[in-house]
């Protein structure tokens, strides 16, 4: 049976988080350079972008670049940079295409201006969109976002707009960045590291977790298939017993 076939279209993961991960290793056994690695990246991009839209997943929030990614060389960094920009002029006919919204999350103010640019124009093209949110987390750290949402809480706390007795899960939820978006169910890692990297720490509290040792620009439909049959075989028991979720059926 095709893997494609085996997917249960009634319990999809509704928002899919990836760290997009093994560019630089991928080139290296290649014996090229990392950019390399980068670029052949973007078509795993677009492969998975293409599958979460066919499949009818609603968010997919893709890690692109990380604050601790601005320590790498330069040269590196720019790369990224006007790949990031090259990428998004090419795709933007695809979100159109498909229905698909863009949105970004991180530190933006960071990021060059040209990517800025960028961004806001595919942001406000693609913003009726409704099929599905592609989320880039850009610039993105999960601890800045959380301390940037302690700030803002205070704020409002100072000018009496909000009582410490109000602070709850949601009011927290409600000023990070991902706001307006569902938990993540489902996060897949590539290239064999099993870490977080400061990804969403809060959002994942309750997602599955997906380790393939695939490298970055190796994923593709077919992964991604994987990854989401191995997620319907999971029993997600919020801490309930097996025998209680079969009763609440
Ligand atoms: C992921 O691949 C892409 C980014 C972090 C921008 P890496 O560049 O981290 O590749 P490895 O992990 O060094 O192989
Ligand atoms: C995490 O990958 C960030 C992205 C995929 C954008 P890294 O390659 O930067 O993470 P570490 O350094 O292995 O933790
Ligand atoms: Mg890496």
């Amino acid at each position: 049976m095709q893997l494609k076939n085996k997917i249960n279209a009634s319990k999809l993961p509704k928002h899919v988080a990836v760290i997009m991960d093994g560019n630089g290793r991928w080139a290296k056994q290649r014996g090229k350079l990392r950019i390399f690695g980068h670029k052949n990246g973007v078509k795993a991009v677009r492969d998975t972008v293409e599958t979460a839209a066919e499949l009818g997943i609603k968010v997919l929030t893709l890690y692109a670049f990380s604050t601790e990614n601005w320590n790498r060389p330069k040269i590196e960094i720019d790369m990224l940079m006007s790949l990031l920009v090259s990428s998004l002029k090419k795709e933007l006919k695809l979100f159109l295409k498909n229905n698909i919204s863009l949105q970004v999350i991180g530190d933006l103010n960071s990021l060059p201006q040209k990517a800025q640019n960028e961004l806001t124009e595919v942001i406000e093209k693609t913003k009726n969109n409704s099929h599905l949110i592609l989320n880039l987390a850009l610039s993105y750290s999960s601890k800045d976002e959380i301390v940037n949402a302690f700030k803002n809480i205070s704020k409002k706390i100072v000018n009496n707009e909000l009582s410490i007795k109000e602070i709850d899960k949601n009011i927290i939820n409600n000023h990070l960045y991902t706001r307006n978006l569902p938990n993540v169910d489902l996060m897949i890692r590539t290239s064999g590291e099993k870490r977080l990297s400061n990804f969403l720490l809060w959002q994942i509290a309750y997602a599955e977790l997906y380790f393939t040792d695939v490298f970055w620009p190796d994923f593709n439909k077919e992964e991604f298939y994987k990854a989401i049959i191995d997620y319907q075989q999971r029993e997600r028991r919020f801490g309930k017993t097996s025998d209680q979720l079969k009763n609440d059926e």
